[in-house]
């Protein structure tokens, strides 16, 4: 055994050696952040103090190793770059260890595959969605030979509670690539005038990862065109163009969508061809769509007889929010019957009935034909 392949680190952070006779604590030897930060100098690679460590540990040993094979001292940086740079499983090693470092810090997830069946294939924009995005990143090489390019950029738009959200973990899920969501207020955090910078470091983040969906909610709070733009709104918008192109040229799996409710409050320039490859409406629900979100949660709760179809065709205007909202107004309901009749209730089609009054839907006619009219100006897939 070596010398190096028997060495250690000490509780000073320094680098012992075990056989006893050659126990020696040697001097300058860098604590484990000093490793990193060595590391990073030398090879560009982020890497967390304690994988650093380790790291460190190895390429001690790789430096041996690359004298004794050369016949001649190397120097600690190129065996670094070397160790980094050239072997294939450290360079996993780092890959994966970068990945996980970033997904920790953006808070990724993984989510329930199971939620794209909670969506009707009626409900818009189910079909589109998987016929644009899912199909050409799952059957990547038919897409290849028909010459079909998956998109990269999308925004979904609608009225509040259509479901914009529910469709993007929907994806994230039926891909079993990482959820990372992103709010307005994340970005702002360190004040306005920080935006565009925040922006640009979460993308450089961001593209780093592998099978991820990056998700900005609100999208308008951040990307708003006004009239006297600020250099605000400007910084927004100009690291948003210089961003998309770096993201089309990538060749990792990753799919930034952001959703708003006012798609025409949007800054135009975001909206131009060759920005975002698909803008998808999520609007209102027909019998089927409704059906599939009101069995969903009926079967999480204690129903008895529900005349479910019946339910349904009184609330036309409707959306995922608000059947939410009604379930949770029918299921205290029961909880409260059971508390005060002291035996089991069950849901009945009568409580719904005697609830539907209380959630007023959020779709009207005048939210309808403004967002028919979004449509027919922004729709692009
Ligand atoms: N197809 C669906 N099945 C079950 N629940 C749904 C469905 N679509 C939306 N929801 C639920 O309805 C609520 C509103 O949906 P959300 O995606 O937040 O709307 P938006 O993002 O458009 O405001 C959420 O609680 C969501 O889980
Ligand atoms: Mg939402």
């Amino acid at each position: 055994m070596t010398r190096m392949q028997n060495a250690g680190w000490s509780d000073q952070g320094g680098l012992f050696f075990n056989e006893e006779e050659d126990m020696e604590i040697v001097a300058n030897i860098p604590t484990p952040e000093e490793c990193a930060s060595q590391i990073l100098d030398y090879t560009g690679h982020i890497v967390e103090p304690e994988a650093a460590g380790e790291l460190w540990l190895k390429i001690l040993q790789h430096k041996w190793f690359l004298s004794e094979k050369l016949g001649r001292d190397v120097g600690i940086k190129v065996a670094c770059l070397d160790f980094i740079e050239n072997t294939q499983s450290n360079q996993q090693d780092v890959r994966e260890e970068e990945i996980a470092r970033i997904l920790r810090e953006l808070g990724g997830t993984l989510v329930d595959s199971g939620i794209w069946d909670t969506i009707s294939d009626t409900q818009p924009p189910k079909k589109i969605v998987e016929k644009r995005i899912i199909l050409p990143l799952t059957k990547v090489d038919l897409a290849r030979k028909h010459g079909v390019v998956p998109p990269k950029t999308i925004i979904f738009f609608g009225p509040p509670g259509t479901g914009k959200t529910h469709f993007v973990r929907a994806i994230a899920g039926i891909l079993k690539w990482w959820y990372v969501e992103v709010s307005p207020s994340d970005l702002m955090a360190e004040g306005q005038d920080r935006l565009g910078l925040n922006l640009k470091t979460l993308m450089e983040k961001a593209l780093r990862l592998e099978e991820a969906v990056i998700f900005i909610d609100e999208f308008e709070e951040i990307a708003a065109s006004r009239d006297n733009a600020s250099r605000m709104d400007k910084s927004i918008t100009n690291e948003f163009l210089k961003q998309v192109p770096i993201l089309k040229k990538l060749g990792g799996k990753i799919l930034l969508i952001c959703a708003t409710n006012y798609i025409r409050e949007l800054d135009a320039a975001l909206l131009r061809p060759g920005r975002f490859d698909c803008i998808i409406p999520v609007g209102g629900l027909d019998h089927a769509g409704l059906k599939t979100i009101f069995d969903h949660y009926l079967s999480q709760t204690n129903a008895g007889e529900v005349d479910s179809d019946r339910i349904v065709s009184l609330i036309p205007f409707y959306t995922p929010a608000d059947i939410e909202y009604l379930f949770q107004k029918v299921t205290h309901a029961a909880f409260e019957r059971e508390l005060s009749l002291g035996r089991d209730y069950q849901i009945t089609t009568d409580l719904f009935i005697q609830k539907i009054p209380e959630v007023k839907p959020s779709l009207t006619d005048k939210i309808t034909a403004e967002f028919e009219r979004d449509c027919r100006e922004f729709r692009r897939y």
